[in-house]
């Protein structure tokens, strides 16, 4: 899948230089291929010419003006040079001739002709040019100085005419100007005023295009490089980001889209360790990974002189081993086995899986005092049963949770120490660690924490039962992310929250914040690696049989039920085995014909309500024996022992039908290892509605433990299926585990944390506290929530 959303980007990219092109070719080079120039351009040159024609006229006009009156100024200022010398002539010597002070004047190469008009209108002084067409009669001739434009052989000529008085004479002084120098010098003015804006319009439009066309290669290089990233998952921070402003744009929009695509392909994704390892390096690169549990992945146990390697009876190791084999990273949990401390290296690290090493395990001490305390007492005799709906009473002690938060201290200074960077991704796991997300969150404020709460969470009322029941809420609440395995205890957990601190609860969006912080609470139903490595080395079904057969002396033709898990009272191994003699008692041609057996690994020995299961167990099955043996055959066994995982495996391929017949269970793997076994697909599942695989598993038959009869009533109705029917429904219940297994689980956590680190990063530029989640979408109305 992830290698089809790389042909995806490649295909995108080779559309992208494709629609470059195009852009190009509209853009101009089309001008080069014969294709039509655009209108814009069109209209974008034609308003340039409309603009560049108006100014050079406005330009010619303007010089027209400026030269009729720089000839009016030059007029005046003859006139007034000769008026004195004219007047006088006109009074003294009226004969005098003024052609030569006229000629003179007129030698000006402006100035056209200069004459003399008496005030009976005739010309008495003329210099040589002075037109004919031009006479006193046609000249305005007023008591102050004229102006006028004529025509005289096709020449413009200016007149200025200026009146003269001396004594009791009158006449007018006349100067002529030929215009025609008037006319070149606007058409001068307009050439020119023409070629610079021209001129001045094609430098900045090349400038411009200089501009465009380099913006334009910084941006396409920079969407290049962010598609090639999108195609190489490579680090999200490149360099060439930061000096470019749009470009940091376009590589969060592509980032964004990218998430966007591959969250809503996810549930496409096969999920495997190569897609999980993708993801991680897709969407959280650079990102540390710490796994935090109380249980360790490899126990080192002495026997005698030699050191024994165990792989423990648990679901959450079951599921979270091939994880972090896909993922690497750091596993810190308690060193519980006897040869622990001798096969870690001083820093108490050992790399493992031992024969493969791909992660890890870094292993924290805890004294007698303190696993009494946090382990057994507060974590397995409180907060166990009271999560699980088994009727057992839960037992609060004050030391017992002063060592559960001493413990849990401990662990946050080691997560602290294992932190090589302030913002790892910490997967807390489980009921051991309920204060350890917030006790992370305040020495690493930026850590991406995701709590996962492996049993279920009860409802509010059954919680309030807790004393401690505020922190064990405010520590859950330091979480980014807090998992459960159904809706349902999502639901139970909000209750809790809304009911027992003052936070805002926000039901659209499932979070809660609290101390100015968000937590996503989220369904994340957990499952098992596909396919299971234990089934690598399994021996085909009938072998398996014959194997089991053999162990336990059984016939030929016998069927066989399993039940594996651990001697936890919330298993419900007393009802299933009551539901047994119900069924042999109801049905007595059985008898003889089915076995039923149990492996049971001992767990939590130390403690009071397991022991007693255990004698109560073994009571029970001596009973149902004696009741219903016939020629020595005992139709149950009970084998209380650890089982390494091979050999439950072999257990469920051996058996036709397998007994999940849990009081109450966050999910119980053991119904989606048994699926995960029969690649045969036959054999039965009898699943408990309330364990929260029953959820997913639908094709099981679907039992209620406490109805001892309905339960036996399954077991018929197994032993009776047709192999076309349980291979029906076995076939579902392969497909779905095969889809929704592990890596996804794993994945959809991965995928919520890596878009929150998103969105806190492109919130934490806009100064959002540490820690905060910042929703980008509008936040709903929500409800202020006070406790009384
Ligand atoms: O069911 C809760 C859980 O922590 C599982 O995840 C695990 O399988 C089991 O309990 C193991 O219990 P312990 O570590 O006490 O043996």
């Amino acid at each position: 899948m992830i290698l089809a959303m790389v042909d995806r980007t490649d295909r995108a990219q080779g559309e992208f230089k494709q629609d470059r092109r195009s852009h190009m070719r509209r853009i101009g080079a089309g001008w080069l291929l014969g294709n039509p120039v655009p209108r814009y351009v069109i209209v974008a040159v034609a308003a340039t010419g409309l603009v560049i024609g108006a100014l050079a006229l406005l330009a010619s006009v303007l010089v027209k003006d400026w030269s009729q009156r720089d000839i009016e100024l030059r007029s005046r200022l003859v006139f007034r040079s000769i008026r004195d010398q004219v007047a006088r002539a006109m009074i003294a010597k009226p004969e005098i001739d003024l052609v030569p002070v006229f000629q003179r004047i007129a030698q000006d190469e402006r100035i056209l002709a200069l004459g003399f008009c008496t005030a009976q209108a005739q010309l008495r002084y003329a210099t040589k040019e002075f037109p004919k067409s031009v006479t006193c009669v046609s000249v305005k001739r007023s008591k102050s100085a004229a102006f006028a434009t004529t025509v005289a052989s096709g020449e413009r000529i200016h007149v200025s005419s200026f009146p003269i008085t001396a004594g009791k004479s009158t006449g007018h002084l006349l100067v002529l100007h030929d215009l025609a120098f008037i006319d070149a010098r606007a058409a001068e003015a307009r050439l020119y005023t023409l070629l610079t804006l021209i001129g001045v319009t094609a430098g900045l439009s090349l400038l411009a295009t200089v501009i465009v066309l380099a913006l334009m290669r910084a941006w396409s290089r920079s969407i290049r490089g962010a598609l090639i990233e999108m195609q190489h998952g490579s680090a999200s921070e490149s360099p060439h980001h930061a000096d470019f402003p749009i470009s940091r744009e376009i590589h969060t929009a592509l980032t964004e889209l990218r998430m966007e695509r591959r969250f809503a392909n996810g549930i496409h994704v096969e999920w495997s360790p190569k897609t999980l390892h993708r993801l991680l390096v897709d969407e959280l690169p650079h990102a540390q990974v710490i796994v935090v549990s109380n249980r360790e992945p490899y126990i080192h146990n002495r026997a005698g002189s030699a050191i024994t390697l165990q792989i423990p009876a648990s679901g959450l190791v079951a599921a979270l081993e091939p994880v972090m084999r896909a993922c690497g990273g750091t596993w810190v949990a308690h060193g519980s086995g006897s040869a622990d401390r001798d096969t870690v290296d001083a820093t108490d690290r050992l790399p493992v899986p031992p024969a493969d090493p791909a992660y890890s395990l870094r292993r924290v001490w805890l004294s007698e005092k303190e696993q009494n305390g946090y382990y057994y007492g507060f974590a397995n005799e409180g907060l166990w049963p009271l999560c699980h709906i088994a009727f057992v009473r839960p037992i609060f002690r004050e030391e017992d949770w002063a060592q559960y938060r001493k413990v849990n201290q401990r662990f946050a200074e080691v997560i602290v120490q294992e932190a090589s960077c302030d913002d790892p991704v910490v997967l807390v796991q489980d009921y051991h660690f309920a204060l350890l997300p917030r006790m992370i969150r305040d020495r690493l404020p930026k850590a991406t924490i995701i709590t996962f709460w492996h049993i279920p969470w009860p409802n509010a009322e059954t919680f309030g039962i807790c004393p401690w029941r505020e922190e064990i809420i405010d520590g859950l609440l330091g979480s980014t992310i807090l998992g459960f395995h159904t809706q349902f205890h999502c639901n139970n957990f909000l209750e809790a929250a809304d009911r027992f601190i003052e936070s805002r609860i926000d039901r659209e969006l499932a979070s809660v914040t609290f101390r100015g912080q968000e937590t996503l609470i989220r369904p994340y139903p957990i499952s098992i690696e596909w396919p299971p490595a234990a089934l690598a080395e399994q021996a085909p079904v009938r072998e398996c049989r014959d194997a089991v057969r053999q162990r336990f002396a059984l016939p030929a033709d016998i069927r066989i039920a399993v039940g594996i898990e651990r001697f936890d009272y919330t298993k419900g191994v007393l009802d299933r085995i009551r539901a047994v003699d119900d069924l042999l008692t109801s049905h007595p041609e059985w008898i003889g014909r089915f076995v039923f057996i149990q492996a049971a690994a001992p767990t939590r020995s130390k403690l009071g309500t397991y022991s007693a299961l255990e004698a109560e167990a073994e009571q029970l099955v001596a009973k149902v024996n004696a009741r219903h043996s016939r020629d020595g055959f005992q139709p149950v066994r009970l084998v209380i022992r650890h089982h390494e995982p091979d050999e439950v495996f072999e257990l469920f391929r051996a058996s036709d039908m397998c007994i999940v017949s849990s009081l109450h269970d966050g999910m119980n793997l053991v119904s989606k290892e048994f699926v995960a076994a029969r690649d045969d697909e036959h054999g039965v599942l009898i699943l408990s509605s309330f364990a929260g695989a029953s959820r997913e598993l639908s094709e099981a038959l679907i039992v209620n433990p406490y109805d001892t009869h309905g339960m036996a009533e399954a077991f018929l109705q197994a032993l009776r299926m047709p192999p076309a029917e349980q291979r029906d429904r076995m076939r579902l219940m392969r497909e779905l585990v095969r889809e929704r297994n592990v890596y996804r689980w794993a994945a959809q956590m991965l995928l919520d944390a890596a878009r929150l680190r998103q969105r806190q990063r492109i919130t934490s530029s806009k100064a959002a506290p540490a820690g905060r989640i910042v929703p980008l979408q509008p936040v709903p109305a929500t409800k202020e929530r006070k406790m009384a």
